[in-house]
């Protein structure tokens, strides 16, 4: 029935506009039906870092580890602590470096205004799709704002994802906190048209510390598809993104970089752009660059920008 309504609203736009489906595993939501824990209930410890640290401690999102101080500047309360109740360190979920996981979004190196111009739409509601992101936009106050986002623009951004052409993957699920994991049963699957995004190392990932970070599994081809579609618009398709994102999509003034950043998170973006899920005022710029796009190009583009050096 949705889809029905979905297609009759959808006939009204002009013919050029894709119904894209919605796109899943860009999506991950914890699955009901969890494999046996993978926690020990041992304090958690690293190669190189004193700290010893049990589960709990791991995910108090208002006191999350600082395994690598060395890794980045010293930093704000707002992202070290953040403030009872509502808003939960930043460096809980994007890490104190800012390298964030799959399933949230790195922005160590996004320009300061951008990322404000963010919090202010997760605040009016004209950005969506994710619930602790509106919660923590209603209720943080314009300083903290600023201490966050001049706090991660000074973060430098460094290598975080590996992007990998394949057919076949290892078989996962999505774990607690929204997190994709490779299934204790073990085996492969195929890829298929999708981007399967797993840690390097699952310890490190789920320690949130951010000495190492994941590998991103594509389709065969993708990253030269995402290219030549990125460079040349693919004959009017869309336009291309080095106008706005910089000729090696660094980034230009307040409009992000991509490069290097996570694939599905650029996915989601895409996708919520498409379908008005993230329409804050600066992404009217972005609507007419994605309203022709399936996520099959999504997908191509995503894994072009993050085979790139951030
Ligand atoms: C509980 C986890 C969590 C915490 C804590 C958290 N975030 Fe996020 N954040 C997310 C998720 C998930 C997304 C991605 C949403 C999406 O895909 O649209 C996100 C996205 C963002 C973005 C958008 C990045 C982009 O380029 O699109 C900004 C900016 C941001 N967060 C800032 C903050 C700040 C500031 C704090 C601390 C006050 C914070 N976050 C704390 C989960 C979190
Ligand atoms: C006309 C200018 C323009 C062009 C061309 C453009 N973009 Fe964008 N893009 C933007 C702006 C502006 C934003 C930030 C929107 C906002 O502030 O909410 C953005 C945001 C994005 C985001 C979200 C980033 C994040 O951190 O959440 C992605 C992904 C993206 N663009 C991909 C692309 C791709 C891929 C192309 C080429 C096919 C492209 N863009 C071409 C202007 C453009």
């Amino acid at each position: 029935m949705r889809k029905l309504i979905l297609a009759l609203a959808l006939a009204s736009l002009p013919a050029a506009a894709v119904a894209a489906d919605k796109p899943d595993w860009a999506f991950p939501v914890t699955e009901k039906v969890q494999p046996p824990s993978w926690d020990d209930g041992k304090p958690k410890t690293a190669p190189d870092s004193p700290l010893s640290l049990t589960r709990a401690q791991i995910d108090d999102m208002f006191n999350p580890p600082d395994w690598r101080p060395d890794l980045h500047p010293p930093m704000p309360d707002v992202v070290a602590h953040g403030r009872q109740p509502n808003v939960r360190a930043c460096g809980a979920c994007h890490l104190p470096t800012g390298n964030g996981h799959d399933e949230s979004a790195y922005v160590a190196g996004l320009p300061a205004a951008y990322f404000t111009r963010q919090m202010l739409d997760f605040r009016t509601g004209a950005r969506k799709g994710s619930g602790s992101m509106t919660a923590i936009g209603k209720d943080i106050t314009d300083e903290e704002i600023k201490s966050a986002a001049d706090y991660f623009a000074s973060v430098k951004p460094r290598a975080w994802v590996r992007v990998v052409e394949t057919d076949a993957v290892p078989k996962t699920y999505v774990g607690p906190g929204n997190k994709r994991l490779v299934h204790p049963d073990g085996g492969t699957e195929p890829l298929g048209q999708r981007i399967i995004v797993i840690p390097e190392d699952e310890d490190i990932v789920l320690n949130r510390d951010p000495k190492k970070g994941f590998v991103a599994y594509v389709p065969k081809g993708a990253v030269a598809r995402g290219e030549a579609l990125a460079r040349t618009g693919g004959d009017g398709k869309t336009v291309p993104c080095g106008i706005c994102h910089g000729p090696t999509l660094h980034g230009i003034a307040d409009i992000p970089p991509l490069a290097g950043r996570t694939p599905n998170h650029m996915v989601r973006q895409m996708f919520m752009i498409q379908n008005g899920d993230r329409a804050g005022p600066q992404s009217a710029l972005m609507a007419q660059v994605v309203a022709k796009l399936t996520v099959e190009d999504m997908l191509n583009l995503a894994a072009y920008a993050a085979s790139l050096e951030p």
